[in-house]
């Protein structure tokens, strides 16, 4: 059995009073919540309060990013041992904003997953094609090469550590949700994929989250599905009745 993620994705938003506002909201809502694992990532500069917030409820910590070196002269990067050190037990890479934006390609993905997992962090590894790619019939090409590229040189021990999120970037912050069918097909490709590079085993333990516009009106359609196992959740989880309206999707 897949233990469900629900992940919330706070990108570049809250200050710290801010957050606290919301987390202190939240934690109320979800604590009797043992069926789903909920992580929030809030930006770096509030993990320490959030994480003392959150002590002794069921919320779990991630960064939004991180460096593949432990330290050293590398000025605004944050470690993996950083995160840790400062309560995260996850953290995401590979968000298409960060390809978009900060140049992240295939290989840096790979070289901060790599000391992500060497750390102890359990990685939200995105994944997910351009409008222009899926009117292109890229979509399978491009999910497998950053499927490859994220996991190159990684064992079967590794991907349990490894949480694969599924993230149309047509469908972030656009209010436009793939479909239900359209997001099935994607998590099983993506699975079938995991399955030739590690076999069935692997493929069959692996949870794919969906991430693009998820709402609460839309998370019971898509948790439906027999390859989506959660959601990476962005604008709605800036607000904790939304938040937990979709970590609490079971009832
Ligand atoms: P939205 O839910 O705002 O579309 O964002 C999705 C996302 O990018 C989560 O990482």
């Amino acid at each position: 059995m897949r233990k469900p993620v629900i992940a919330g994705n706070w990108k570049l938003y809250k200050t710290s009073s801010e957050a606290l506002e919301l987390i202190t909201s939240l934690k109320p809502m979800v604590e009797n919540n043992k069926s789903v694992e909920i992580v929030v990532a809030p930006v770096f500069t509030v993990i320490g309060s959030v994480k003392h917030a959150v002590t002794g409820s069921p919320i779990n910590l991630a960064a939004q990013d991180c460096f593949w070196e432990e330290e050293g002269a590398f000025t605004g990067e944050v470690s993996p041992k950083m995160l840790i050190d400062a309560g995260c037990s996850h953290v995401i890479i590979g968000h298409s904003e960060r390809r978009q934006y900060f140049g992240e390609t295939d290989t840096t993905v790979n070289r901060k997953i790599k000391a992500a997992l060497g750390a102890g962090l359990t990685v939200l590894f995105c994944i997910g094609e351009t409008l222009a790619e899926r009117d292109g019939d890229q979509t399978l090409d491009v999910l497998k090469t950053q499927l490859c590229g994220g996991l190159s040189g990684l064992s079967a021990d590794h991907l349990a550590s490894i949480v694969i999120a599924y993230e149309p970037v047509w469908a972030i912050g656009t209010g436009k949700t793939a479909t239900d069918e359209q997001a099935q097909d994607a998590h099983s490709f993506i699975r079938g994929v995991v399955g030739g590079l590690y076999g069935p085993t692997t493929a069959d333990a692996m949870r794919i989250l969906y991430g693009g516009s998820v709402k609460p009106d839309n998370i019971k359609g898509l948790m439906a599905q027999p390859d989506i196992d959660g959601a990476l959740v962005g604008g709605a989880s800036l607000k904790a009745d939304s938040f937990a309206a979709i970590a609490n999707y079971g009832g």
